[in-house]
C-alpha cells in the first residue's frame, strides 16, 4: 500500500476548527468508554422539553433487538429547527433555494420558514392529520418539500418521502406499506428543463383499490394542467391563505417514530426504515456540524434529493437543527449546461460542497475546463457519499473543485444509520483518497468473517457494528422481525451493515461495496430481486437474473439476463421495450444498462441460479469463473460469454 498517497491534516486550518487530532481521539475514546457520559453531554446541543434522565438502553442481541436512546426524554423536531433559532438568527437565511433554471431563486429566512411550517401544520392539522399518522410526501426539490417535513414533525406525524423518480406503481406500495392517508404532492416537477409529472402519477398510485387516500395537498408549481378529484385534493396555496400562523408544537418522546424511509434490500420488498426524534436530530445535527466544519454564517450545499436520507440528514434536520443556512438546488449538474455547479457555488459563495462520486466522474469525463471560469474560492470543505469515490475522481475533485486546498470528507453510511458513520473529519484525519477512513464518535466498525469471527489488524471482511449509536434505525415499518432477520441475526451481536471492508495498517476502512444482492447504481441502492421481480412480470419474460457489472460514471450498471418465454425471440426492438417496462416499473433510476438473452441460466443441480458465474461474465472477466463443476448444464456457460454485452 506505499503508492497510496496520504493527504495530511491542515495544521493552520486545524487550530480553529471544531475537531482537531488531539480533539478527536479524546473525544472518540470517551465515546465508546463511557457512552452514557458522552451522549448526554452531546444531547445538550438540542432543546429538551423534558429533560431525559436515562441515556442509552440498547441491545443488538437477535433474540431481544431493542434500541432506546433517551427514552424519558421529550422534544420536538420543528422546534429544534426553528423556533428556537428565531430571537438569535430570525433574519438570517434557513434556505437558499436554486431553481431549476438559473434565473430563479430564493432566499428564506428562519422567520419566514418558521412561519409556513406553523401555517402548514395547522392546515395539516385542519384536514385530520393527527399524531402518529404517516404522511407521504412526493415532491421536486422545492421549499415546500422542507416546510412539510417539518410541517409534520410539528404536528407529530411520521413522514414518509417517496423519491420524485418513483412511478406510481413504486409510489403506491410505499403508501400501502406505510397505512398512509394522506399525501403532498406538486402539479409537475421541473429537472433539466422537463415537466416530471407528479400530482398524475400520484393520481395512478391512487387508482390501486388498496390504497386508501383521504386527501392529497398539491403544490403548484409549474401550473401545468391536473387532473382534480374534488373533495380529496387540496391546493396548497388555498390552505395556506387562510391558516393561522399560531402552532404551537406537539410535544414527542425521543422515541416516538420521526419518519419513515424505505430502501432497497436483498429481497423484493423495499423496506420502511422507521427513524424516531431524539437520536436521530441529535446525530444528524452533531455529524452536520463536525464532519463540515460547520460555522455560524458559512453557506452549506449537499446536492441530494430530498427523496434520501441524504437529504433528510443533511439538507434539511442537521443544517436546520444547528441553524444553519442550507442551499437547496432543484436542477441537475448538466443543465442548462456542466459549470452549472461551478455556477451555482460562485453565485451563493458556498463554503461546504457535498456531493456523490457519480456527478463527479460525469463531470471529469468532459474535462479540466468543465466548471468554466466559475470562482470556486468560497469553497472549504468538500463532501462525498452514496458509494466509494475511486481515487482518480477523489483527486480529480480535490483538484478541480477544491483547488488543492479543501479537505475532502468521504463518507460512508447508509439509510438505516440515519446519520454519517465512518468519515475523516476535515481538520482531524489525514486522508486516503478512496477511503472513508476512521469512525464517527460512538461508532465501533468490526470485521468479522463469514462465520462471524471477529478479525484483527489489517484485514478484511464483513463491515458490522458493534454497538448502537443514537441515529440508528430502529424497526422496519410493521415488520420488526424482518428488521431483526436483515440486520442482526447473521452475525450474532453486531449490527451487520451488508457492506464489505478492508482495514488497513492504519486502521483506516476502505468499503469494498456490498455483499449482498444490492446494486449501487449512480449512489442509489437497488436491490436486483425489485428489478428481477419487475421483469418477470412482463408476459415474454421467463426468468431474469439481474447482476451489477462496473459502469464508468454510475459505478455499477445493471446488467440483465433473461430467458424468454417458448416461442419468444430476443430482438434489439424487444431489449428497448424491456428497458421501458422497468423504467415504467419501478423508475428511471432502474433502467437496464445491458439485457442478454440466455436460453439458459447457469444453475445448480437444485436448481438455484449461480450469480457468482453471472457477476464474472457481466464484468468480462470469464477467465476466472471458479468451479462450474456443480452446475446442472455447465454448456449454458458457454453460450453466455459468446453473447456477453460488456465487452471491454
Ligand atoms: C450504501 C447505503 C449514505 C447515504 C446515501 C446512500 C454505499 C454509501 C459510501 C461511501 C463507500 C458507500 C454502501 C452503503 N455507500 N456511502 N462513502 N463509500 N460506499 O444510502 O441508499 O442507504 O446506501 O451505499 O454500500 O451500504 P443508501
Amino acid at each position: 500500500m506505499s503508492d497510496i498517497k496520504v493527504y495530511p491534516v491542515d495544521k493552520e486550518g486545524a487550530k480553529s476548527a471544531w475537531i482537531n487530532e488531539e480533539s478527536y481521539q479524546q473525544l472518540y475514546q470517551q465515546s465508546v468508554d463511557s457512552p452514557d457520559v458522552f451522549w448526554a453531554d452531546q444531547a445538550k446541543r438540542l432543546d429538551w422539553i423534558t429533560p431525559f434522565t436515562k441515556v442509552k438502553n440498547t441491545s443488538f442481541d437477535p433474540h431481544n433487538v431493542s434500541i432506546r436512546w433517551f427514552e424519558d426524554g421529550e422534544l420536538n423536531v420543528s422546534q429544534n429547527c426553528l423556533d428556537r433559532h428565531l430571537a438569535t438568527r430570525g433574519d438570517q437565511v434557513a434556505i437558499i433555494w436554486e431553481g431549476d433554471s438559473p434565473d430563479e431563486s430564493l432566499n428564506i429566512t428562519y422567520k419566514e420558514l418558521h412561519e409556513q411550517v406553523c401555517k402548514f401544520a395547522n392546515a395539516l392539522k385542519a384536514q385530520g392529520v393527527k399524531k402518529g399518522d404517516v404522511v407521504t410526501i412526493y415532491l421536486p426539490m422545492i421549499p415546500e418539500a422542507a416546510v412539510a417535513m417539518l410541517a409534520c414533525t410539528r404536528v407529530g406525524a411520521v413522514h414518509s418521502i417517496v423519491f420524485g423518480g418513483f412511478s406510481p406503481d413504486a409510489l403506491a406500495g410505499r403508501i400501502e406499506d406505510a397505512g398512509s392517508h394522506f399525501v403532498i404532492t406538486s402539479d409537475e416537477g421541473l429537472r433539466g428543463g422537463k415537466c416530471v409529472p407528479l400530482k398524475k402519477n400520484v393520481d395512478l398510485a391512487l387508482n390501486n383499490p388498496n390504497v386508501k387516500v383521504e386527501h392529497v395537498v398539491v403544490i403548484k408549481r409549474t401550473g401545468g394542467d391536473v387532473a382534480w378529484s374534488e373533495g380529496r385534493d387540496l391546493w396548497y396555496h388555498e390552505l395556506m391563505a387562510t391558516a393561522s400562523a399560531d402552532c404551537p408544537v406537539e410535544v414527542m418522546n425521543a422515541e416516538d417514530p420521526m419518519f419513515i424511509l424505505y430502501t432497497s434490500g436483498s429481497t423484493g420488498k423495499p423496506k420502511g426504515l422507521k427513524h424516531t426524534t431524539g437520536g436521530y436530530l441529535l446525530y444528524a445535527s452533531m455529524t452536520h456540524q463536525y464532519v463540515f466544519d460547520y460555522k455560524d454564517g458559512d453557506i452549506y450545499w449537499c446536492t441530494a434529493d430530498v427523496g434520501w436520507v441524504t437529504g433528510h440528514s443533511y439538507i434539511v434536520y442537521g443544517p436546520l437543527a444547528n441553524g444553519a443556512t442550507t442551499l437547496m438546488f432543484e436542477g441537475v449538474p448538466s443543465y442548462p449546461d456542466s459549470s452549472r455547479f461551478g455556477r451555482v457555488i460562485e453565485k451563493h459563495k458556498v463554503n461546504q460542497f457535498y456531493t456523490a462520486p457519480t456527478a463527479i466522474r460525469a463531470l471529469m469525463q468532459q474535462g479540466e475546463d468543465v466548471l468554466g471560469d466559475s470562482d470556486l474560492s468560497s469553497l472549504r470543505i468538500l463532501g462525498s457519499v452514496g458509494e466509494p469515490i475511486n481515487p482518480e475522481a477523489w483527486e480529480w475533485y480535490h483538484r478541480i473543485f477544491g483547488k488543492g486546498q479543501c479537505p475532502i470528507v468521504d463518507t460512508w453510511w447508509q439509510t438505516e444509520t440515519g446519520g454519517i458513520m465512518i468519515v475523516p473529519l476535515p481538520y482531524a484525519t489525514a486522508a486516503k483518497p478512496g477511503s472513508a477512513t476512521r469512525p464517527f464518535f460512538g461508532v465501533q466498525p468490526r470485521l468479522v468473517d463469514n462465520e462471524g469471527t471477529e478479525l484483527a489488524g489489517a484485514t478484511e471482511g464483513n463491515l458490522v457494528i458493534a454497538d448502537s449509536w443514537p441515529g440508528q434505525a430502529r424497526s422496519i415499518w410493521g415488520d420488526h422481525e424482518r428488521f431483526v432477520q436483515t440486520y442482526f441475526s447473521t452475525f450474532k451481536g453486531y449490527y451487520f451493515t451488508g457492506d464489505g471492508c478492508r482495514r488497513d495498517g492504519d486502521d483506516y476502512y476502505w468499503i469494498t461495496g456490498r455483499v449482498d444482492d444490492v446494486i449501487n447504481v449512480s449512489g442509489h441502492r437497488m436491490g436486483t430481486a425489485e428489478v428481477e421481480s419487475a421483469l418477470v412480470a412482463h408476459p415474454k419474460v421467463a426468468e431474469a437474473a439481474v447482476v451489477g457489472y462496473p459502469h464508468p460514471i454510475k459505478g455499477q450498471g445493471i446488467y440483465v439476463y433473461l430467458t424468454l418465454q417458448a416461442g419468444e425471440d430476443g430482438s434489439e426492438e424487444l431489449s428497448k421495450e424491456l428497458k421501458a417496462w422497468v423504467r415504467n416499473e419501478i423508475g428511471p433510476i432502474a433502467t437496464p444498462d445491458l439485457i442478454q438473452f440466455a436460453p439458459g441460466m447457469p444453475k445448480t443441480r437444485s436448481g438455484k441460479i449461480m450469480r457468482r458465474i453471472l457477476r464474472k461474465i457481466a464484468e468480462d472477466d470469464f477467465g476466472a469463473l471458479g468451479d462450474t463443476s456443480t452446475l446442472a448444464d455447465p454448456s449454458v456457460v458457454e453460450d453466455l460469454i459468446s453473447n456477453r454485452q460488456n465487452r471491454l
